[in-house]
């Protein structure tokens, strides 16, 4: 595995995913731990999509479920799509599936967005929980630990290319419809300054189709709207970018890789 390190960025690259995803659980049980430690809670926020599973079943796994402060820790979604739970596209069902069947966590510590209210409601019921479990006066809770994914068009969470998104404003969450890679969508979303007011990110990128994304993304000037993923700057945390060899094939900074390749 190799560092290289800019102000509050890190990124990791590893040869295998199996490592990539033996450090993404073990710093999330150590954030879990420090979380628990010095607020007695852990606020962590979980990612969609195909990569972050094997992360999920390290960490309901025999030797990790054991050792993580599951009775302090609730959880969250980054994003959801606008369908009932048990529908194939669910993150809340995929995460059901790959962790939370498998921990013990109790109901009242689980916060999903219900997509089967329809993206609008959805997103304005989601935002007045996050209020609940905010402190007095503020609309979200400062999350310990956000997972998010990277698509290979720049997108991160539902903030997709070519849609503005407040960077400052109030709003928590945000209902997205209309259409997206030429087919209907409708979703909900947690906004760039919820994330960006975490303590701390883990973008987790695997694959060879990453590749140029990761590169654009991370060495690239072009603008957040085309590259969601750049609006993920955390003001007061910090992020760590665990990739794979083949998703950082095209990374020009890291001494490692072959310019040429
Ligand atoms: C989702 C995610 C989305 C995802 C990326 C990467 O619900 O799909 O929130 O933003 O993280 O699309 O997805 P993969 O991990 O499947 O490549």
């Amino acid at each position: 595995m190799t560092n290289t390190q800019e102000t509050n960025r890190t990124v990791r690259i590893f040869e295998d995913t199996a490592e990539l995803y033996d450090a993404a659980a073990s710093g999330t049980l150590q954030a879990a731990k420090d979380a628990v430690a010095r607020r007695r809670r852990f606020l962590l926020v979980l990612a969609g999509g195909e990569t972050p599973k094997p992360l999920y079943t390290r960490l309901s796994s025999e030797s990790l479920r054991s050792a993580f402060p599951w009775d302090a820790t609730h959880v969250f979604w980054g994003d959801e799509r606008a369908v009932p739970p048990d529908d194939e596209q669910s993150n809340y069902g995929m995460t059901v599936q790959y962790l939370l069947e498998n921990v013990p966590l109790s109901p009242e510590n689980i916060h999903r967005i219900r997509g089967e209210l329809g993206a609008s409601a959805a997103a304005r019921e989601y935002a007045s929980e996050l209020q609940k479990m905010s402190d007095k006066g503020l609309a979200w809770p400062r999350f310990d630990l956000v997972l998010l994914g990277l698509g290979s068009d720049g997108h991160t969470a539902s903030l997709f290319p070519g849609s503005t998104h407040p960077s400052r404003s109030a709003q928590a969450t945000l209902a997205v419809t209309g259409s997206y890679d030429q087919r209907p969508t409708s979703r909900i979303t947690l906004t760039p300054p919820v994330f960006n007011s975490a303590r701390e990110i883990y973008f987790l990128v695997a694959g060879e189709r990453k590749a140029t994304v990761v590169a654009n993304v991370l060495e690239g000037d072009t603008s957040a709207v085309r590259y969601p993923a750049r609006r993920i700057k955390p003001s007061r945390g910090s992020v760590t970018w665990f990739i794979d060899r083949a998703a950082a094939r095209k990374l020009k900074e890291h001494p490692s890789n072959d310019a040429q390749s």
